[in-house]
């Protein structure tokens, strides 16, 4: 059975950069805070009515390009993303539109930060059966347009920044490519990191009042989320080690989701990986979700800290909470 190989990676973050100290004109917080807790020093955000799907249009493009394909060479598209355009369509299908390829099928995956992983999950199972030959997966968020600037919300909007990621997916006979993924969500903690409102299961979905109490706002147990990343990632990087007959020191790098450098800090210890072993660029571009992953494994192989024939671990844990990783030689 062939295995599915990352053909080529693009990224686009957007151009305005926002530093700590500029949130702390804005609300009750100080560089030095989000810094010593989470390790961002800035991030980036859109300009107005800009949406994920606009970042992911260059992202693409620039996957296309250095894998060496044409638009017409993508026949199915995967979006992963928390923040959609709209409520419905989903993104892929603006995306699709944006890129100018109709006709082929477009599907977004709600995955929150684990998203990458799971459309890469999907993206192999189709690949692998046959179904499709090369596929586009987009990681894309924009998060300032839906993030609360006050005392209130400061513990998430610090943690947030837009971003998008892509690589294309293609089927190959060689040693490469993806060896396994491992999936998992536990609804239980649904609560414990969302965002409520507009809500299908409210009549109407969006009132003045749902505002006024900020429930239209993300919400999240800090404490919680960092408690079940320390134990879950750890014991789904190793499920992936079990899974292929391999021992931490197999891994060449690891590239986590880059939600907390103490969360990532805590991973590496518990596993005994050095830190040269894992990839972290979240002082740069802060909590990208769905985006994070394939930024930051693009960057590791433009800086050299990835190269071909490595065996690369990705892992994630987010929202729902879903966690997910996945083995793959490069
Ligand atoms: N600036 C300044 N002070 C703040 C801020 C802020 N941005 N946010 C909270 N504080 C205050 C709190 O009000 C509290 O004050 P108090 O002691 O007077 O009550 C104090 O700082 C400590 O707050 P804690 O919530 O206990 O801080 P903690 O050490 O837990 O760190 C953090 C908070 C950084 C959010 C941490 O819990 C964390 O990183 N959790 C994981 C979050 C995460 O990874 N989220 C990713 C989302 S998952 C996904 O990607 C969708």
């Amino acid at each position: 059975m062939p295995r599915t190989a990352i053909l080529g990676l693009g990224q686009y973050l957007p151009e305005r950069v926002v530093t700590n100290d500029d949130l702390a004109k804005m609300f009750d917080t100080s560089d030095e805070w989000i810094r010593q807790r989470t390790g961002i020093s800035e991030r980036r955000y859109v300009e107005d009515g800009t949406g994920p799907a606009d970042l992911a249009v260059p992202a693409t493009k620039q996957a296309l390009e250095n894998a060496g394909l044409e638009l017409e060479d993508i026949e199915f598209i995967i979006f992963a993303t928390l923040n959609p355009d709209y409520f419905f369509p989903g993104s892929g299908c603006i995306l699709q539109d944006k890129l100018g390829v109709p006709g082929i099928g477009a599907l977004d995956v709600r995955a929150p930060c684990s998203g990458f992983i799971y459309g890469l999950s999907a993206a192999d199972a189709f690949i692998k059966t046959g179904m499709y030959k090369r596929i586009l997966l987009v990681g894309a968020e924009v998060h300032s347009s839906g993030l609360e600037f006050a005392d209130r919300g400061r513990d998430l909007t610090v943690l947030f920044g837009d971003g998008a990621g892509a690589v294309i997916l293609g089927a190959t006979e060689k040693d490469e490519g993806i060896l396994s993924t491992h999936l998992h969500a536990d609804g239980r903690y649904a609560k414990d990191l969302w965002m409520e409102i507009p809500a299908a299961c409210y009549s109407p979905r969006l009132t003045k009042e749902h505002m006024d109490e900020g429930r239209h706002y993300p919400k999240m147990n800090g404490r919680k989320v960092f408690k079940m990343a320390v134990e879950k990632l750890p014991k789904v990087i190793n499920e992936a080690l079990d899974a292929n007959g391999l021992a931490i020191d197999d891994i060449d790098l690891l590239v986590p989701h880059q939600a907390n450098l103490r969360i990532n800090e805590f991973v590496a210890q518990k596993l005994g990986l050095p830190p040269e072993k894992v990839y972290n660029n979240i002082h740069r571009y802060g909590n990208t979700t769905a985006g994070s992953i394939p930024i930051a494994l693009n960057e590791a192989i433009q800086e050299g800290r990835a190269k071909k024939g490595d065996t690369i671990m990705l892992a994630a844990l987010g929202s729902g909470f879903t966690w997910a990783s996945c083995l793959l030689k490069l």
